[in-house]
């Protein structure tokens, strides 16, 4: 028997907990549309990283499952940042366009900062604005960080309060490790937690991890986490989707930055890499879209 067969009680399926997601978001699309509105998502895709692409079909396939539109913009990697603002300005300009994202990374001539400044705060589905960071930061936010929001619903759907508990992040991205400890250390009763952040260049890293009740990696390298990092019964969020060499047909495995083979008969619960939080980035990409659809149209959800 696989480990994720005999550990199967302390697995945290993304998948399942994205199905239930996924059927409130369907349910206020059908709602939007009630109302006139067809929610819309645009995506734009620069060059042709083979991870990047995988990302974006799994996006255009989850809206076209929830009945939300989607375009998709596949750009050449030679595109300039003038022709990128310009399309970013007629969707921003677009009523019937509601959401709008730019699928990281950027090749290196494009200045990810000007790109992502110049998309709309109320069309910014990923919540990577000055301006939505900012209210995220302050506690009011318009829409949540797509993989920091999933990874509550995670914790929320099995009954994992992160309340008054430690909380240790690994990894300080723009994208997962400042909105996850943003998002936790808020003053509400789905985080309220205590949050350190640590990074490449923390110093004895497993002091930290040691004390943690919940660890969150995302450091970005693979199997970084084991068993001798953790106390007994710890909780593991696994972020990580790391290519290592394989020995079958692809060449290759994904594997995430969590031992999970060393770890799960040492932890109370861990998300498995796939299946884990990966769905999830995408079902909450989702209920942005929607989020950001009513507010453009004033409508009800
Ligand atoms: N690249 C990796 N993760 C993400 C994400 O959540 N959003 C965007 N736009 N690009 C990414």
């Amino acid at each position: 028997m696989s480990s994720t067969e005999l550990y199967s009680e302390k697995l945290l399926s993304g998948k399942k907990v994205a199905a239930h997601v996924n059927e409130r978001v369907a349910g206020q699309v059908a709602k939007l549309k009630e109302q006139g509105v067809e929610p819309k998502l645009s995506v734009i895709l620069v060059g042709d990283d083979p991870a990047s692409q995988v990302y974006v079909r799994r996006k255009e396939k989850s809206c076209q499952k929830l009945g939300i539109l989607s375009q998709t913009y596949r750009l050449s990697a030679e595109t300039t940042e003038q022709d990128l603002l310009k399309l970013i300005e007629d969707l921003n300009n677009d009523p019937s366009n509601h959401g709008i994202l730019v699928q990281l990374p950027l090749p290196g001539h494009i200045s990810e900062d000007t790109i992502l400044l110049s998309v709309h705060p109320r069309k910014d589905v990923d919540c990577f604005h000055p301006q939505n960071v900012g209210l995220l930061v302050s506690g009011k936010p318009f829409v949540l960080p797509c993989t920091p929001a999933g990874i509550v619903e995670i914790l929320q759907y099995y009954k994992i309060s992160t309340e008054g508990r430690h909380v240790v992040v690994l990894g300080r991205s723009n994208i997962v490790g400042k909105p996850m400890a943003n998002l936790l250390m808020q003053k509400n009763s789905r985080a309220n937690a205590t949050v350190t952040v640590a990074h490449s260049r923390t110093k004895n890293i497993a002091q930290f991890t040691r004390q943690a009740d919940i660890v969150i990696a995302a450091i970005g390298k693979a199997r970084f986490l084991t068993a001798d990092m953790v106390k007994p019964g710890a909780v593991v969020i696994d972020v990580g989707i790391n290519r290592i060499e394989a020995n079958n047909e692809k060449g290759y495995a994904l594997v995430g930055d969590a031992d999970f083979e060393g770890l799960v008969e040492k932890v109370s619960a861990i998300t498995p890499v796939p299946g884990g939080v990966g769905p999830m980035t995408i079902a909450m990409l989702m209920q942005n879209t929607v989020t950001a659809a009513a507010a453009q149209t004033e409508a009800h959800i």
